[in-house]
């Protein structure tokens, strides 16, 4: 991930740009689910943002550490949540300690733009936990069933505040999305690179790092994965 992506301006309007990410209803399933793995923890959230998720399972009392490489995201954590923050990148950083849980939210493992980095990713998650712990990925399934043949740009968003489009580099397996938002006549870009990656490769990846899938859902309230589903949730066991 480029370094400024999660820069100061994306950090302080974090919560007004993706609110919908905060609702209770987003939030409350996801800290249920990963209470119910940690069963006391302790957990590290690689990614950890401001700690939309890590703050609610703290409190849930789940010990949480977190490895994010955005200062400005970071430094949203309040201080007072009792969750550590390591700055690093998630696909090689080691803080101390064995984790039953390590958790990955939101596609962000598609912010690691190539397979090595997310091979790494894998391995790192695995060398953090204790025997029989688990990683959590929640992801979206690639959307390329939507493209017609020949056409490399898809809108995933057209409201008259948010326009947002992916654009694909199908060779280097590169999704880029590029947001526009409108408001008070002025238009704001914000544009990042994703690798996209399908759960089968995912679960190549946890075998390389020696984890075992264990469930696989299309929700965090336990819906069945289908063929039509959009994202999933999976759980690999290490060992
Ligand atoms: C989409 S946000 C999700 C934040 C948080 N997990 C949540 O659910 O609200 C992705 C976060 O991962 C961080 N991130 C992306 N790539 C990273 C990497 N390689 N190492 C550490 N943090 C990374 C970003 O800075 C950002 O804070």
């Amino acid at each position: 991930m480029p370094q400024d992506t999660f820069d100061e301006r994306i950090a302080a309007t974090y919560e007004a740009r993706w609110p919908e990410l905060f609702a209770p209803a987003a939030i409350d399933p996801v800290v249920d689910f990963l209470a119910g793995l940690a069963g006391g923890g302790p957990a590290l959230e690689f990614g950890v943002g401001t700690g939309r998720i890590a703050v609610p399972l703290r409190r849930r009392g789940v010990p949480v550490h977190g490895i994010e490489l955005s200062r400005p995201m970071a430094a949203r954590v309040p201080p007072d949540a009792g969750v550590g923050v390591t700055i690093g990148d998630f696909a090689t950083t080691r803080v101390p300690g064995d984790f039953r849980l390590v958790y990955l939210l939101r596609n962000t493992i598609t912010n690691l733009t190539t397979q090595d980095e997310q091979v790494a990713c894998f391995r790192n998650a695995a060398a953090h936990l204790e025997p029989a712990g688990r990683f959590v990925i929640e992801n979206y399934v690639p959307h390329l069933r939507r493209l017609p043949p020949g056409e490399t740009v898809r809108p995933f968003t057209v409201t008259p505040e948010h326009l947002g489009f992916e654009e694909y580099d199908f060779t280097a397996q590169v999704a880029h999305s590029h947001h526009y938002w409108i408001a008070d006549g002025t238009t704001e870009t914000y544009s990042t690179p994703h690798r996209y990656v399908w759960p089968a490769e995912l679960d190549l990846m946890a075998r390389l790092a020696g984890l075992t899938l264990r469930e696989r859902w299309a929700g965090w309230t336990r819906e069945p994965f289908t063929g039509e589903s959009e994202a999933h949730v999976s759980v690999w066991q290490k060992g």
